[in-house]
């Protein structure tokens, strides 16, 4: 495996993917009884944006890196934006990025879990490290997807499942989340499973949207994000979060808050969008 998130991090992807994270961890809070957070790929928790892998494609510059706080912005911004900049402080780093795991932590309850999964022996070891002292935390080296049948259900009957792969060879990914997703919704019929995309071209990911929405016999609450066409060659034109057992408001929510992402985020003149719809 080549996938380095490092290259990546604070990128318009890790923008979308995070806020959508922040406000599935916050509507589960709006039940006292805690939950289970599996991140099935978790990186290494802790990103360094002056770093030599993050300069090389420079992406945060067109992420975090245009998102600043203004009045009257959505909470859901204010929340991420506080959550970045109060890790920062507290590493002691300016350019410090915080990856699905040291931004998840910041928003469990006591009465909440989570367990971490990494493949990577380097990227696991370094998350270990910087997820030090924090209780009520598993992490795990190992094949995320094949971990969840060990997680599920728990104890609290109550779950998010982040999966969210590099998609370096996209069928097998895909595959392989469906399967995982469908062994997630097996063992735990409640259980809210989010599913991080990519949009390269459109007919792509929506061809294998409809799949899944299928296999898993369940609708998908889709929530996108792109930068550039969506039909073009560009690379990564957009970033798309799948959401089963979308929670209450979820998607009202997203209807505020992306398109004041999709505002700063976007370059003069546009050529980006967003939506939310239901697949399947
Ligand atoms: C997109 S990155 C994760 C980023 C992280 N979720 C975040 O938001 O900060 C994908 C990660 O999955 C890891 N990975 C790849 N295949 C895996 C597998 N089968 N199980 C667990 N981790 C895997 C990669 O090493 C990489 O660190």
């Amino acid at each position: 495996m080549k996938y380095r998130h490092a290259f990546h991090a604070g990128n318009f992807a890790d923008v979308h993917k995070h806020i959508t994270l922040i406000a599935l961890l916050q509507a589960l809070a709006r039940k006292d009884k805690g939950f289970l957070l599996i991140d099935t790929h978790a990186g290494r928790g802790l990103y360094e944006l002056g770093s030599a892998e993050a300069r090389r494609g420079a992406e945060a510059s067109s992420g975090i890196g245009r998102l600043a706080p203004a009045e009257g912005q959505p909470p859901e911004i204010g929340d991420y934006l506080r959550a970045v900049r109060e890790l920062r402080q507290e590493v002691r780093q300016r350019d410090a990025y915080p990856g699905s795991p040291l931004l998840a932590t910041r928003f469990l309850r006591p009465q909440d879990r989570a367990v971490f999964i990494e493949a990577q022996i380097e990227e696991h070891v370094a998350l270990r490290r910087a997820l030090r002292g924090h209780e009520r935390v598993t992490v795990e080296h190992g094949d995320g997807y094949e971990r969840i049948a060990s997680w599920l259900p728990p104890i609290e009957r109550r779950a998010l499942v982040l999966i969210d792969p590099p998609y370096e060879d996209a069928r097998a990914d895909q595959q392989r989340c469906t399967l995982a997703a469908a062994e997630a919704l097996r063992r735990l019929p409640n259980a809210v499973v989010a599913v991080w995309y990519p949009i390269k071209l459109e007919r792509d990911s929506n061809r294998w949207l409809e799949a899944l929405a299928t296999a898993l016999g369940k609708p998908l609450l889709c929530g996108e994000l792109w930068l550039h066409p969506r039909d073009s060659r560009a690379g990564l034109n957009g970033s798309g979060v799948a959401i089963v057992n979308a929670p209450y408001l979820l998607e009202e929510g997203m209807q505020t808050w992306l398109p004041a992402v999709h505002r700063s985020l976007d370059v003069d003149p546009p050529q980006g969008g967003w939506s939310t719809r239901i697949v399947g």
